[in-house]
């Protein structure tokens, strides 16, 4: 009993000795220093070298920044690049309708007259980074207040960018690590002219959808192909039809060889945020009202957007993009939740936290950060209401809700200073009517507004709400705020329309006194005067105990090596490819096959509908040459890598830096891995190479993109006769 305690002590406290392959999010820069000899150690053949080369070609000209908001790879030596199918799904949805629905049917480009340009889509590589700690930090005067630090480093960044790259057409930015301890600066270059190659259909794509989304076993081929062009100059350019593909200076060769348990895998991209060095309290907030609050919230808007998508094309189509977002986190906190819980996550801190406070207090220069958890405490508690109230605004008005920004908009119109610029802010709003409403359906957002905006007041105390707002609280307020919404101009694209073509005079005078009009911009001025501000005062005041504790931390655990949370930056992630095992008596194998595939089949379905062809294929066991070696089509994989949200898209590396497979979600189990990462129970999910390139080939018939592809095979085994010879 005795020993059982206190091993199990000894586990709790593991969180702040040095990190050990699987958990931690790496530099890139600083891989030979830091992680190469285990990497090594753990099979990697290759060098941190070959990894990232500010100088010569390296694995890290493949990786892309997609959109700013996934990861990409160049899979050719003609630019074609390799993402996850939700990531281009924006893009997908965009060159879709009701007739030719390439969400539901796929659309594979027979040449490049084919490939379809998408404005505003871009793809970044990171050309050098350069630690600019000391740099910024003498540049910071001392006793500058938290909120000013911010804006300054920002300034110094830009500054630093702009020398650096003056006469190039590069970009960059500088980023703060370890919650402002340290910065790095990454010199980029951006091409905005991204087509669409190639999407397999949802049914592929998005197979199992939001049942099987964040969930092991998982059988969802959720690629996409782009293509990156450049000028003929070899520049970047903006679309033109004289673009012509770009040659990347590497591209990943794809591997058909497959993987065993243990083998070493990476993963390289973008993960956009984690915050693994919170303290206890903060846990504990998040765990108990800030997730819970937003799940429900969610919940409702799903459940509502949810009926009129199952009844209507139009509708599922244009809502598609913004109810998967929606469903995304909705999920994935649900998970978060129960894994912070299970993992015993905030017990884990606590203890960490009693060895932190021993550990200070006998140290000179850190004697105060003993009493940091006191004041973390403090300020959260007091940050909570305001913290709630600014996620419901927030969620409701800029996330669910097409009107509140819209109202915005018009407030140009309604509050212009002169008849010019009225004039001037009509002709805008015209000019963007259709594309405001390309995807907005008034059967949805009525029932949006009259159920979620009670419900916003309902759970919002009165103290944050808009004083209009409270007014129409009561037994029939959904029936007052649905006859606004039918009263409203700006809610209905037909009656907006009639309007505007009366003179501009008329159209501002009508729109001041709009009630939705009226109603969102009073929900807005009571969020920005009555929680903005509170808020973010309080945020400042508690990033500067983040920086004090970080800081403090490195420096009582000098023999631990720390890796900085993710901020959208490039970074390198390593572990083994295994299975796991999350609770009592339930253990997972590390990768699915076609026949679990087939198996989850259901006809009709929105979820599990399959297409005809992909069934006689699999019933043919016709697998080509990507078959392993029990002659099954390997789908997915699972391996210990710490990734998060951003990493969607990035490709998962072998031991010699061969594509094996495509990063695009993680086991629900293990979604804590933000705030708590725990080798036990925490896996990303990989689409495997061969179901990739099977797809392509041998179900869509598009086998001419392989053509340009770099293909890694098994050795065959020569024949004895054919070495002896
Ligand atoms: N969970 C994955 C990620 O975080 C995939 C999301 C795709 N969206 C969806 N609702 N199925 O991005
Ligand atoms: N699907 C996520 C993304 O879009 C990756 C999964 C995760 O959060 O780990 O980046």
């Amino acid at each position: 009993m005795k020993l059982k305690s206190v091993l199990m002590a000894a586990l709790i406290s593991l969180s702040f000795l040095p990190t050990k392959a699987d958990e931690g999010m790496w530099l890139p820069l600083l891989l030979g220093e830091l992680n190469e000899a285990e990497m090594q150690a753990m099979g990697m053949r290759i060098t941190a070298q070959d990894i990232y080369d500010a100088n010569n070609s390296s694995i890290k000209d493949a990786i892309v920044h997609f959109g700013g908001f996934c990861t990409g790879e160049m899979i050719s030596p003609e630019g074609l690049l390799l993402t996850n199918h939700h990531c281009g799904y924006g893009a997908i949805q965009s060159h879709s309708s009701v007739e030719n629905d390439y969400l539901t049917d796929g659309y594979w480009a027979k040449n490049k007259g084919q490939e379809l340009p998408n404005e505003g889509l871009y793809a970044m590589f990171i050309k050098y980074i350069v630690d600019v700690t000391d740099e910024v930090l003498q540049e910071l005067p001392a006793g500058v207040s938290e909120e000013d630090r911010e804006k300054l480093i920002q300034k110094i960044g830009e500054g630093f960018v702009e020398q650096e790259t003056e006469g190039t057409h590069y970009g960059g930015y500088v980023r703060s690590f370890f919650n402002g301890n340290q910065f790095f600066m990454f010199i980029t270059e951006t091409f905005p002219d991204v087509r669409l190659v190639g999407a397999p259909p949802s049914s592929i794509g998005k197979y199992g959808a939001d049942t099987d989304n964040w969930m092991w076993p998982r059988h969802t081929g959720d690629f996409s192909l782009f293509r990156v062009y450049m000028g003929p100059d070899g520049l970047p350019a903006e679309y033109s039809e004289d673009n012509v593909p770009y040659r990347p200076k590497h591209h990943l060769p794809i591997s058909l060889k497959g993987y065993e348990p243990g083998d070493f895998s990476m993963v390289f991209g973008f993960p956009g945020r984690t915050q693994e060095y919170l303290p206890s309290v903060a846990i504990e907030q998040l765990t108990a009202e800030v997730n819970p609050a937003r799940i429900e919230l969610r919940e409702e808007a799903l459940a509502i957007m949810d009926k009129y998508m199952r009844a209507d094309d139009e509708i599922r189509i244009q809502y598609a993009s913004s109810f998967a977002s929606i469903a995304n986190y909705w999920k994935k906190w649900i998970g978060e939740n129960t894994g912070l819980r299970e993992s015993r996550a905030i017990e884990r801190k606590r203890n960490a936290e009693a060895d932190f406070r021993q550990k200070v207090s006998e140290m000179k220069n850190f004697k105060d950060e003993a009493n940091i958890f006191a004041e973390y405490e403090k300020l959260y508690n007091k940050q909570l209401p305001y913290a709630l109230a600014r996620n419901y605004y927030v969620e409701l008005g800029f996330r669910m809700l097409k009107t509140p920004g819209y109202a915005l908009d018009w407030a140009d119109v309604v509050n212009a200073k002169s008849g010019e610029d009225r004039d001037e802010a009509i002709a805008k709003l015209k000019a963007d009517l259709d594309a405001h409403f390309k995807n907005y359906s008034e059967l949805v957002e009525h029932d949006l507004w009259e159920k979620l905006v009670p419900f916003y007041a309902s759970q919002v105390n009165d103290t944050y709400l808009a004083e209009s707002l409270v007014a129409l609280k009561g037994e029939n307020m959904d029936a007052k705020i649905s006859s606004m919404f039918y009263d409203s101009y700006i809610t209905q694209p037909q009656k907006l329309k009639e309007l505007l073509e009366g003179s501009p005079k008329k159209v501002a005078k009508k729109i001041s006194k709009d009630p939705i009009y009226q109603l969102s911009m009073d929900m807005y001025s009571a969020y920005r005067s009555k929680v903005y501000g509170e808020y973010y005062g309080i945020e400042a005041e508690l990033d500067l105990l983040h920086r004090r504790y970080m800081k403090a931390l490195m420096a009582a655990f000098p023999d631990s090596t720390f890796y900085p949370d993710a901020n959208s930056t490039l970074r390198v992630t390593y572990g083994q490819v295994k299975g796991f095992a999350p609770k009592d008596a339930v253990s997972y194998q590390h990768y699915t096959t076609m026949d679990g595939l087939v198996a989850k089949y259901v006809p009709g379905d929105y979820e599990f509908d399959l297409p005809k062809r992909m069934l006689e294929l699999a019933n043919e066991r016709n697998y080509g040459q990507y078959a392993n070696e029990n002659g099954e089509l390997p789908i997915c994989f699972i391996a210990a890598n710490h990734t998060t949200g951003g990493n969607s898209g990035s490709p998962a590396l072998d031991a010699d830096g061969n594509l094996i497979g495509l990063n695009f979600d993680r086991a629900w189990e293990g979604t804590m891995s933000d705030i708590n990462y725990d080798v036990r129970r925490c896996r990303n999910i990989m689409v495997d190479a061969r179901y990739i390139l099977w797809t392509v080939d041998v179900f869509a018939g598009a086998g001419y993109l392989l053509d340009e592809m770099t293909l890694v095979r098994k050795p065959v085994e020569e024949p004895e006769e054919a070495v002896a010879e």
